[in-house]
């Protein structure tokens, strides 16, 4: 089996390397195409992105799957598939918002072993291994282990389609009242990592996309987090404590649930 190290020391550069392009074209004028609807940007920036690490893991293992935001679909023959987001928080990086990252991942047979987000503007490298625990530039992270739901800072994210915000418009407006406060910073990946870093006591959002999440959820369970990845969508990370208490509010498809 491919050793979840070696993947990540491949990664690791590459998403640096996407990072330092991404600020160096911070600022410029884009031409802006959408994608799934007319408020999912997409722009050269992504692409360029995507295409260096995509270059990069093709020279150093050539045989995997790789899955890209932008496109990429290659079918592999080894067990291993990347999972690339090559600029999560477009819409931050086109509104000049500091908030928005690189983020790889590396699976093995199903289950992602090794992940990397680096957080373009701060500079900060998010890394994990399956069972090697999560650093930010290199330092162990540990998660928040707030258990009272009523002190907790929440994360959350909004899709693209106007239904499912609706929807999650209607979560949040149910959640709001029972915790310390809400933020929507703009990049899932982002979003997960801080929840490794303590920085969020729990992060949820229904919809996001296997890149949006293969990395940050791996940086956030390594940091003791608890993740859930449902069949209906929803994705859910936080301090221990609060999973129970937080599940039954966000989780709104269960059974019994509101
Ligand atoms: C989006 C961001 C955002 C989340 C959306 C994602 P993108 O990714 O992660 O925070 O709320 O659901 O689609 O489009 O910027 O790569």
């Amino acid at each position: 089996m491919a050793d979840p190290l070696e993947l990540l020391a491949l990664a690791r550069p590459l998403a640096a390397d996407a990072a330092a392009l991404l600020r160096e074209a911070t600022g410029h004028a884009y031409a802006v195409d959408t994608k799934s609807s007319e408020t999912d940007m997409v722009t050269a920036a992504d692409r360029a992105s995507e295409r260096l690490i995509v270059d990069g893991i093709r020279v150093a293992r050539p045989d995997d799957a790789i899955l890209g935001e932008e496109g990429t679909t290659d079918q592999g023959t080894t067990g291993v598939r990347w999972i690339i987001d090559p600029l999560d928080g477009t819409t931050n990086f086109l509104y000049g918002i500091p908030a928005f990252a690189v983020s790889i991942a590396a699976e093995v047979d199903g289950r992602v072993v090794a992940g990397v987000v680096v957080d373009v503007e701060r500079d900060e490298c998010f890394t994990a291994a399956l069972g090697q625990g999560a650093q930010l530039d290199g330092a162990p992270l540990r998660c928040s282990q707030l258990t009272d739901l009523g002190t907790a800072l929440v994360a959350t994210g909004f899709g693209y389609d106007p239904l499912r915000r609706a929807e999650q418009g209607a979560v949040v407006a149910a959640l709001l009242p029972r915790v310390r406060d809400i933020r929507r910073m703009g990049a899932a990946a982002l979003d997960l990592c801080w929840v490794a870093a303590g920085r969020f006591d729990a992060y949820f959002e229904r919809g996001i996309q296997p890149w949006d999440r293969a990395a940050g959820a791996l940086v956030a369970a390594e940091a003791g987090a608890r993740v859930l990845v449902t069949d209906h969508g929803l994705t859910l990370a936080c301090a221990p404590g609060l999973f129970d208490p937080l599940r039954s509010l966000v989780e709104t498809d269960r059974p019994g649930t509101a």
